[in-house]
């Protein structure tokens, strides 16, 4: 790597971590103080101060290096899609229904994208201060080391997570056959309630697999990139890499398992998303 590139990847690490640093010590205060009120954004959709300020110190810290940079947050994002030139992707609580009830297990993410790739992301456990943190072509670390992998497992012996589709209850039945089939042929399955840790943990193999519907790019870049940076899969329910788009999300670390996953949400779940499925699969049949 030559000098020049290996300073602006320290640059990049730096940022992300210390911004990240600095929003989990927000989170960890009120979530220790207990006094973050909520919204409902929508019927199960809530968010609380908490995000919102997290939100705002996030932004602050990336724009005081990158002026110019647009953030897309979770809170305040308004658009539709990522956009052709270098942003930001923030997620500034993930797991805000687990904050709320004081369920033990949210995290906070950035991703870096340059216009047409994600290039860096970092996702931080704010409870058990675990920072996972990858920049493109360099691996993920750990808390600054870099992960090593356990051995893969194979299909029957994998543990898998999940997001259950809370705001779409429409597709429950769907959402079920999808689980049913899985579950019928992996070890067990998790759902722990931050889909970025769910992505990370997938990175460094404390989990083999994972898929939910309609997640948003600040729920997924960082993670997305941290799999491939390690040599897993991951795809959209039609099995194209263009996962960002649509948020439905099938992650794996063997081709075997990813086909597995796969195979199931195609059929149950894909042909209950609608218009797009057809598409899609138009694509795909090409
Ligand atoms: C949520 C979490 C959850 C997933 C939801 C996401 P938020 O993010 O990642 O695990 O199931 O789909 O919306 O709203 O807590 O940032
Ligand atoms: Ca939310
Ligand atoms: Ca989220
Ligand atoms: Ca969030």
């Amino acid at each position: 790597m030559a000098s020049g590139e290996r300073s602006e990847y320290d640059e990049l690490r730096t940022l992300m971590e210390e911004t990240l640093i600095k929003a989990g010590e927000l989170i960890k205060k009120a979530y220790l103080s207990q006094t973050s009120s909520f919204h409902h954004k929508d019927k199960f959709d809530y968010v609380t101060e908490t995000d919102r300020n997290s939100e705002s110190l996030i932004r602050k810290m990336l724009n005081s290096r990158y002026p110019d940079d647009m953030v897309i947050g979770e809170e305040t994002f308004s658009g539709q899609g990522l956009p052709p030139e270098p942003c930001w992707i923030v997620d500034p609580l993930d797991g805000t229904t687990n904050f709320i009830h004081r369920f033990p297990h949210i995290s906070v993410t950035i991703a870096r994208w340059d216009g047409k790739d994600l290039v860096a992301g970092c996702i931080y456990d704010v409870l058990r201060n675990e920072l996972f943190t990858a920049v493109k072509g360099n691996g993920v670390y750990l808390n600054g080391s870099p992960v090593v992998l356990p051995p893969k497992n194979d299909v029957l012996h994998s543990l898998v997570a999940t997001g259950f589709p809370f705001k779409r209850k429409d597709i429950a039945r769907q959402y079920l056959a999808s689980f049913q089939e899985i579950f019928h042929h992996v070890s067990d399955i998790r759902r722990a309630g931050s889909a970025a840790l769910d992505l990370a943990y997938v990175a460094v193999g404390r989990l083999d697999g994972f898929w939910e519907v309609g997640l948003k790019p600040w729920d997924i870049a960082a993670g997305v990139l941290m799999i491939r940076e390690m040599g897993g899969i991951v795809t959209d329910f039609w099995g194209t890499p263009e996962v960002l788009q649509s948020g439905h999300v099938v992650a794996a670390r063997t081709p075997e398992l990813h086909s597995l996953i796969l195979r199931a949400v195609k059929k149950s779940l894909a042909p209950a998303l609608g218009e797009e499925t057809t598409l899609k699969t138009t694509h795909c049949l090409r």
